[in-house]
């Protein structure tokens, strides 16, 4: 089957268009706040905006490629979790062009999208994902059906703690690139609150923790003990879901995937149990149209598509509420 399908849960907003063997065509573009975090209206009107740009172009790139609109199976769009208005922009598109074209429509949970991508596009066959992005931060594996969530962050995700913390000390957005790059000058570790209740994590009061450190000590060695115990607590949980569940693989997802020090870390973790450690590409970590249109495709092949009137977002949607139909049984 051939899926186009629609990412806008935050600042990307990127249409692509795939097939079981690979990516055909992707077009994006980016919403950059002029200064601070994202805001989320402003991100809603780039979506609107620029939906036109992203869907032309991605049919005009499949169409030098051979495949045009007319054999398009179904659109799929991110139905949740994220920002509400962008959401609600990108469902519009969808609905849309599934009308237009007359296919069927698939919603999907943009969690599971980066963990389908990661085991189409590296080696992972049933991993423990570790998801760290701006907004979430969540230790997911399939377990009877569902990916379940092994464990979360209570509060913000790890890359919102450490735009939080670069927003305050002065540095610019996103936080996360500089603060790796403060951190490899570091001379000293300060110890900052290392906070997993239970399989849960909380990054908020070490966040603020970390900005009052900056009184006392160097710009380095905060960055560099604030992404050794916030990168430690998210270790933990994902050596304990691998315990847990009993598999051997452990799949990296999510924009702080970027960091070579979580990688580093995870991959010590993964040699001492005998488990291996995946990392896609950089164009299938951070948000893409891909892995939705990737999924689309896994859940309408498997029949699990949606009426346009009962295709209304979630902001809150919840990994484990899906119904895996792309997997089968004799996988468990
Ligand atoms: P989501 O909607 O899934 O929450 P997002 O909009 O936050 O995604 P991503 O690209 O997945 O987008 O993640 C962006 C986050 O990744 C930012 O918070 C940024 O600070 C963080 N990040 C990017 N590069 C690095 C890095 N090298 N080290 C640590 N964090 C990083
Ligand atoms: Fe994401």
């Amino acid at each position: 089957g051939t899926v186009l399908g629609i990412e806008g849960t935050a600042w990307n907003l990127s249409a692509a268009i795939v097939n079981e063997k690979d990516v055909i065509a992707e077009v994006s573009d980016m919403y950059r706040p002029p200064i601070g975090g994202i805001h989320p209206r402003e991100a809603a009107q780039h979506h609107a905006k620029y939906a036109s740009y992203v869907v032309k172009g991605v049919l005009e790139e499949a169409r030098q490629k051979g495949v045009d609109a007319s054999n398009i199976d179904a659109i799929s769009f991110s139905q949740g979790p994220g920002l509400g208005a962008c959401l609600r922009t990108v469902a519009t598109v969808a609905r849309m062009l599934a009308i237009s074209l007359d296919v069927p429509l698939v919603g999907v949970n943009h969690c599971l999208a980066h963990v389908e991508v990661g085991r189409w596009k590296t080696p992972a066959t049933d991993p423990v994902t570790l998801y760290v992005s701006g907004a979430n931060s969540q230790v997911l594996a399939y377990r009877m059906g569902r990916y379940r969530v092994f464990g979360e962050t209570l509060d913000i995700g790890l890359g919102n703690a450490f735009d939080k913390f670069a927003r305050s000390a002065g540095l610019g957005h996103p936080g996360g690139p500089q603060i790796e790059q403060f951190a490899k000058n570091a001379s000293n570790y300060i110890p900052l609150p290392y906070v997993v209740k239970g399989m849960d994590l909380s990054f908020s009061g070490l966040s603020t923790a970390a900005t009052a450190a900056l009184k006392d000590h160097s710009m380095e060695d905060v960055c560099y003990s604030f992404q050794e115990t916030a990168f430690a607590m998210v270790v933990e949980v994902t050596e304990r879901a691998l315990a847990h569940t009993g598999k051997n693989e452990v799949l990296l997802a999510g924009g702080v995937g970027a960091n070579a020090r979580l990688r580093e870390m995870l991959d010590i973790m993964c040699n001492e149990r005998g488990a291996n450690f995946y990392v896609p590409e950089k164009r299938f970590m951070g948000d893409n149209g891909a892995m939705i249109a990737y999924l689309g495709l896994l859940m309408y092949d498997s029949g699990n598509v949606i009426d346009v009137e009962n295709s209304h977002v979630n902001p809150n949607f919840r990994p484990d509420d899906v119904d895996v139909t792309w997997i089968s049984r004799d996988f468990e």
